[in-house]
């Protein structure tokens, strides 16, 4: 198997009052290629500030961060750099889709490609394949706010898939949904990493833990071990999305 990240041994300190407290404490961590990880744990327990590290978007006081074969930190790359890594290599889904209001789903989608220099006719080509496949085929031409909260966040799936990423960092995506919807954004990830991409969610919904492969939590700062995902979490998915290349 090949890791698409590696976290290992991080420390994240902030102040607090007059204290420095350690929100992570040598917490590690790996997602392979093809795994769809959930990260548990209570409030404040340090699951955003990990996924934040693990995309290059905050600084670990210590240990070292590897993100597709990259290694992140200890700090080896200026700022250009790491943007060009989490542009090409990682894809990100947040509680809110945050789409641009007054661009289309498939120009908001498009826009990822643009931002990493492809050419127009092949972004809008690969924006339409993927919203296709994620079922939003007759909603190119929607602007976000004639979308529904879920059809959003499929978009914002879309987009996160767009550049080909060998990891999804998705935080809470199924926060602002119903069950039904927030499962159904769930197997889309999950249809992502069955096409070979690492996914890492950060999830409080234990409704849909069987579709992960494992599940690990933060404790005390610490990455621990839950479970192994359900046997029904394995490969045997009848979609895919035949274009997204194995990292
Ligand atoms: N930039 C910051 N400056 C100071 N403290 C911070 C900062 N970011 C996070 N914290 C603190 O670190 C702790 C962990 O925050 P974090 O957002 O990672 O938790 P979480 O596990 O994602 O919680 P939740 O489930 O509520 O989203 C919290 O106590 C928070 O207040
Ligand atoms: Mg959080």
């Amino acid at each position: 198997m090949t890791a698409v990240l590696t976290v290992d041994g991080v420390s994240r300190l902030f102040q607090s009052g007059g204290e420095r407290i350690a929100v992570l404490d040598g917490a590690s961590l790996t997602v392979e290629a093809g795994e769809m990880v959930a990260l548990k744990g209570p409030s404040g327990s340090g699951k955003s500030t990990l996924l934040l590290i693990a995309g290059a978007l905050d600084r670990p006081d210590d240990g070292t961060v590897t993100v597709a074969g990259t290694r992140i930190f200890p700090d080896r790359h200026a700022e250009p750099a790491l943007r060009a890594l989490r542009r090409r290599s990682i894809g990100f889904v947040f509680q809110k889709a945050n789409l641009v209001p007054f661009l289309t789903a498939a120009e908001n989608v498009e826009l990822a490609r643009f931002i990493d220099g492809a050419p127009r006719p092949e972004a809008k080509v690969r924006a339409r394949e993927l919203l296709t496949t994620l079922g939003l085929g007759d909603r190119l031409g929607s602007l976000p706010s004639r979308l529904s909260g879920g059809e959003q966040q499929r978009v914002a799936v879309a987009r996160a898939l767009a550049n080909r990423p060998a990891l999804i960092l998705a935080d809470e995506p199924t926060a602002a949904l119903d069950g039904a919807r927030g499962r159904q954004v769930l197997e889309l990830l999950k249809v992502a990493a069955a096409g070979g991409v690492g996914v890492l969610v950060v999830t409080h919904d234990d409704r849909a833990l069987d579709l992960f492969d494992r599940v690990v939590s933060i404790a005390d700062g610490k990455v621990v071990s839950e479970s192994e995902g359900s046997p029904a979490a394995g490969r045997s998915n009848a979609v895919t999305l035949s274009d997204t290349e194995h990292p």
